[in-house]
């Protein structure tokens, strides 16, 4: 009997900690970077990402998806899923290209700075706060 609790006990708990590391999976692995740096700390991913939002006033969900269910457990609701993507990632992508071209191939003064970070242009030069520029 007392045997036959353990078991359960211990069944239990290896329960737990699979569903502790299927709803850590998301943050944890959440990268799946093509054009920054692999090695950007979480601050400098966080910041520039901020700065998305502000150049084209939109919220993460414009550009992330919808975190799905990992069974068992649901996402949070309103969660993203960072390193999944979709089209309009894609087009930020080329953006983000577009836009680090220009700063290292006529910007790139201070080469202390990895081009990825020089902010000479930046997504706001062009966007100024609309998910598509304003013709001027
Ligand atoms: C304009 C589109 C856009 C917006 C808005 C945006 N992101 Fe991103 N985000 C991207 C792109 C594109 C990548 C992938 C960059 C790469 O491949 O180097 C990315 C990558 C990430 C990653 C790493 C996962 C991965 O794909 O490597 C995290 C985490 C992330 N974003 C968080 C955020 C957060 C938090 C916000 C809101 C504060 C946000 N993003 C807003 C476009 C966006
Ligand atoms: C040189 C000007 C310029 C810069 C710099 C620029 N963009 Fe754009 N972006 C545009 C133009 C123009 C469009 C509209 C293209 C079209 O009409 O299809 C656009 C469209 C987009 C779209 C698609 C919007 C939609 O609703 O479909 C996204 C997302 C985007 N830009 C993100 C960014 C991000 C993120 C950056 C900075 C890394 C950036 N852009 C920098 C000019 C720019």
């Amino acid at each position: 009997m007392i045997h036959k609790k353990k078991i359960t006990t211990l069944f239990s708990l290896a329960v737990f900690v699979l569903i502790g590391a299927a709803a850590s999976l998301p943050q944890k692995n959440g990268r799946n970077l093509q054009v920054l740096p692999k090695d950007i700390s979480d601050q400098m991913l966080d910041s520039i990402m901020q700065s998305y939002n502000k150049a084209l006033s939109v919220s993460c969900n414009f550009c992330h998806s919808p975190a799905k269910a990992i069974f068992p457990v649901a996402p949070a609701a309103g969660s993203l899923d960072f390193a999944l993507d979709n089209p309009m990632k894609e087009t930020a992508r080329r953006m983000m290209q577009l836009t680090i071209a220009i700063n290292k191939t006529y910007f790139y003064f201070d080469t202390a700075s990895r081009p990825e970070y020089l902010k000479v242009i930046t997504c706001k030069t062009c966007h100024q706060g609309h998910p598509f520029p304003p013709e001027n």
